[in-house]
């Protein structure tokens, strides 16, 4: 387990496009573990924390040209920082099992390649404020079409990134793959476009491979 083999607890992320139901998945997987009799925490990002949910707001309401992709860099590592301190790093030292929807993959994708090549940027960022990578990421994939034509038929107030469109969705597919393929050694990637109970037993299996 790299990197985190000090600590107690199980760090698991999901990541994926808006809409490849990475949602369902990483509730689902909570009630299974749960049911096994684990201890889980299962969270998400941008929030997690109050201070967090707030920062949420600021980033994916309004209008989607209110922040350059610096500041917004800037707004989810501060959110993330946050949800480190008061939600994952406690539940981790008691043992718990976290469960968070996003992490800093997704910053990696969509701050560090949506706008430019700010990768570096966020990198350099995680690095110094954030420092620790999940243990296991369960990257959902989704051909754009099939996510945008989901995450659009449930949009709400929070369009920010979802607004931009098939491009977009098209290019942070990419994105993922490739960032799966740099840090193999924590990703798996999985077929989301199944009956998300096919996905949800694939998705277990990872995750007991883990623990064994
Ligand atoms: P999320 O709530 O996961 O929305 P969805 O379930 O529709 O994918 O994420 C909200 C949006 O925030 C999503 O479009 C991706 C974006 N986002 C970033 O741009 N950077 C980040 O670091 C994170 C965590 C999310």
């Amino acid at each position: 387990m790299s990197a985190t083999a000090s600590r107690r607890g199980l760090f698991i992320s999901f990541e994926g496009i808006d809409g490849s139901g990475k949602s369902t998945q990483a509730r689902l997987l909570a009630e299974a573990l749960r049911t096994e009799g684990a201890e889980v925490v299962l969270t998400r990002e941008p929030g997690g924390s109050p201070g967090a949910e707030e920062i949420r707001d600021l980033v994916l309401r309004g209008d989607p040209d209110r922040w350059s992709a610096e500041t917004e860099i800037l707004l989810f590592t501060a959110a993330r920082r946050d949800h480190l301190e008061r939600t994952i790093r406690p539940a981790l030292e008691a043992g718990q099992v976290v469960i968070c929807d996003r992490f800093a993959d997704s910053t990696r994708m969509y701050q560090g390649l949506s706008r430019g090549d700010l990768r570096r940027q966020v990198d350099a960022l995680h690095a110094l404020m954030i420092g620790i990578e999940p243990d296991l990421t369960l990257l959902i994939d989704m051909d754009p079409e099939t996510g945008l034509a989901r995450a659009l038929g449930r949009q709400g107030p929070e369009e920010r990134f979802e607004g931009f469109g098939l491009d977009l969705q098209r290019q942070m597919r990419a994105g993922f793959l490739a960032l799966a393929g740099e840090f193999a050694q924590r990703f798996r990637v999985i077929d989301g476009a199944r009956d998300p109970a096919a996905v949800a037993a694939e998705v277990k299996l990872r995750v007991e491979e883990l623990r064994r």
